[in-house]
């Protein structure tokens, strides 16, 4: 990959509008001020926005030590509480305010105030105090979008816990290797959800996990959020409520270090098992808090809205944490998008005044289908500003965004971020000049290019590897037990300390970066990140299957759908027992990591594809995946006849 070929071409431009321009905070002269700050000191126009817009315990003085490239470290010898920023230092102004607004699958609401939510998060952290968890001990968070999810996060953060979030659709397969790999003492879930009109059992999943291994968990937390029995073992489980009874809803927070581990959060790779991506407390903290104000423009009459769950890094930033610094009303929703229909997030807009509003194409995608007729029955008047997330957005879906959500008004924040970088990166600012399909420019402070494999820079309109040249405060620490695949992974180049990002974009004439997309070997399903490997060794781990590829393939609503090629070791069954072995393998990855991963489409061959030298030679799987004609060069092709078998399964 020298130069990659992008194909989109898109020549609209959007200006804000004058009511736009006339509201928000950063203006374009505060902006230009801002990249010209930057620009001349990038480490001391962080650490003074790190003074400005955080409470220290103790001050720091060093601001960036990178003696140890490429491991860095922010406000080092700084102390200071994340609950504290999120929540305590808002009470003299704020205690009345709404923190959060919740709102449940059934339509149930619950709303929380900053001084709620401190007695609330005060009350867990005794709690978990009591349990015998401290600074630096792991907790395992495994629940659904409910407010007590945000509250155990609180409370973990304010004693100093590291927690780590397993999103509830998750298996128990994939729970169990996280909490392995964590070294986790605690789990804290429920005994199920509620998600689009269904009640939906977690504990189980739990306790399967358990009863394979992960011997570090002493005791599991279990908050009823619905009617269902739930199995509660003996010395082991204990009810929330019980387990808070008598607690105080005083507590004063654990003050840490800056570099202060606040989450370990796993995410897929291109190889072997999912990373836990390890964040720190100051760092973090900082750039939750500024891109809260700089993209959404949060201020005190918004109701902000992300719809992403807390299992996603997008839910620890933008729900969790970002949007209680700056000291917003958060709205949290519990059910699906088309639950009971598919206008329910333009009610819950409606009926909490939401202001601003973040999702992701995937979900814009499908609510486009159903057409303008079921936005246009809510009153949508309150948005001023909408976000996007998760995977470039095709102009087409950024359009309906636009006119039939934002009626034309509402700026388009088209955020292209990692869980590995914590906070959005290259994302427009609401006045921000916009081209759909673009995220438009990269954030003062942070330092993005596009190279060549030889590592030149390249010039407007080449495409290449993203990368940032230089560190920024919420950038991934290391990952938890493997630091060695840190560096390789996100540091690989020869000479330097860049960060390479694992996408390709260009860059436009006018400095605008395009995403194109992942270069290395992950799937994008419905903005959620996927290791083709992973989901490999799942399909190998059935005593049928002998040999599996894995590519992605795009599909209109998810992005890219799940493609499987599977070699069995018996010979390959016919008609009705060949449909069921394929719903077998696919309930199978649904089993061993969760229903995401689900292959769409599986097809059998008495081999794969190989190079002479064994290598599976993924893009010619990817042409077929398409049902498109193989034109590629297929002479290294050990066998080429077996390209024939999958193509003809379709
Ligand atoms: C993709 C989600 C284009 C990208 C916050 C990235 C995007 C991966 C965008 C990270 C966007 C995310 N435009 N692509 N606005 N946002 N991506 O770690 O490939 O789940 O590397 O973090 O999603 O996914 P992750």
């Amino acid at each position: 990959m020298s130069k990659i070929e992008s194909i989109l071409t898109e020549t609209r431009v959007f200006e804000p509008s004058a009511e736009t321009l006339a509201s928000v905070a950063i203006t374009q002269n505060k902006l230009d001020e801002m990249y010209t700050a930057a620009a001349k000191d990038n480490v001391g126009f962080w650490s003074d926005l790190a003074r400005e817009k955080l409470s220290w315990s103790k001050p720091f003085t060093v601001g960036l030590d990178d003696s140890n490239a490429p491991h860095y470290k922010w406000f080092t010898d700084g102390e200071l509480n994340v609950s504290y920023n999120c929540i305590d230092r808002h009470l003299d102004t704020k205690s009345d305010k709404l923190a959060i607004i919740f709102e449940g699958d059934q339509g149930d609401i619950e709303r929380y105030t900053y001084k709620e939510l401190h007695d609330h998060v005060c009350r867990f952290a005794n709690t978990l105090t009591a349990q015998g968890i401290t600074k630096g001990d792991r907790v395992i968070i495994y629940m659904p979008m409910i407010p007590q999810a945000v509250i155990a996060m609180q409370a973990c953060a304010r004693i100093g816990a590291i927690h780590s979030i397993v999103f509830g659709g998750f298996s128990a397969e994939a729970l169990k290797d996280r909490i392995e790999d964590a070294g986790a003492k605690l789990v804290i879930t429920t005994n199920g959800s509620r998600r689009g009109g269904k009640t939906i059992p977690l504990k189980g999943a739990v306790d399967e996990a358990l009863s394979k291994g992960c011997d570090s968990i002493k005791k599991v937390i279990v908050y009823r959020r619905t009617d269902d029995e739930v199995m509660m073992k003996e010395g082991r489980d204990i009810d929330w409520f019980e387990a808070e009874a008598g607690m105080s809803d005083y507590h004063d927070p654990v003050m840490v270090e800056s570099e202060h581990p606040l989450f370990l959060l796993y995410t897929s790779g291109s190889t072997g098992k999912p990373k836990g991506v390890q964040h720190s407390t100051g760092g973090y903290l900082l750039n939750a808090h500024v891109t809260n104000e700089w993209m959404f423009d949060l201020n005190d009459s918004d109701v902000f809205w992300c719809t992403a769950d807390v299992g996603w890094i997008t839910g620890h930033t933008y729900v969790a944490y970002g949007p209680l610094s700056v000291g917003a009303t958060m709205l949290m929703f519990e059910g699906v998008p088309t639950y009971p229909d598919a206008g329910r997030f333009w009610q819950v807009c409606q009926d909490h005044g939401v202001t601003v509003f973040y999702t992701a194409p995937t979900a814009i995608r499908a609510l486009m289908k159903f057409g303008g007729d079921l936005p246009n029955k809510y009153d949508l008047s309150k948005l001023r500003i909408l976000g996007t997330v998760g995977e470039p957005i095709n102009p087409e879906a950024w359009m309906w965004y636009y006119e039939v959500i934002g009626g034309s008004r509402c700026p388009i924040i088209d955020t292209w971020w990692q869980t590995e970088t914590g906070a959005h990166m290259i994302a427009p600012f609401p006045i921000t000049s916009l081209k759909p399909g673009s995220c438009t420019k990269a954030l003062p402070g942070i330092d993005a290019a596009i190279l060549d494999e030889d590592g030149n820079e390249l010039g407007p309109g080449d495409g290449g590897l993203l990368i940032i040249k230089q560190p920024w405060p919420s950038m991934i620490r290391t990952i938890w037990n493997d630091d060695q695949r840190y560096k390789d992974t996100y540091f690989p180049l020869e000479g330097n300390n860049y960060y390479v990002v694992g996408d390709s974009a260009h860059k436009d004439k006018d400095g605008y970066f395009w995403i194109l997309g992942r270069i290395d070997d992950v799937l994008n399903v419905s903005g959620h990140r996927l290791g083709t490997m992973e989901i490999e060794s799942a399909l190998v781990s059935h005593p049928l299957v002998a040999e599996a590829a894995i590519v992605g393939r795009p599909h209109d609503i998810k992005g890219e759908a799940v493609s499987a090629f599977v070699v069995l070791n018996v010979d390959t069954p016919e008609g009705a027992e060949r449909e069921a072995l394929i719903l077998e393998l696919r309930n199978w990855v649904a089993k061993e990591i969760g229903p995401i991963a689900k292959p769409d489409e599986i097809r059998f061959g008495t081999n794969l594809p190989k190079t002479r030298s064994g290598k599976i030679m993924r893009r010619l799987l990817k042409t077929i995946a398409k049902g498109e004609e193989v034109t590629q060069d297929t002479s290294t092709l050990e066998d080429p006849s077996i390209l024939d078998q999958f193509k003809n399964q379709k």
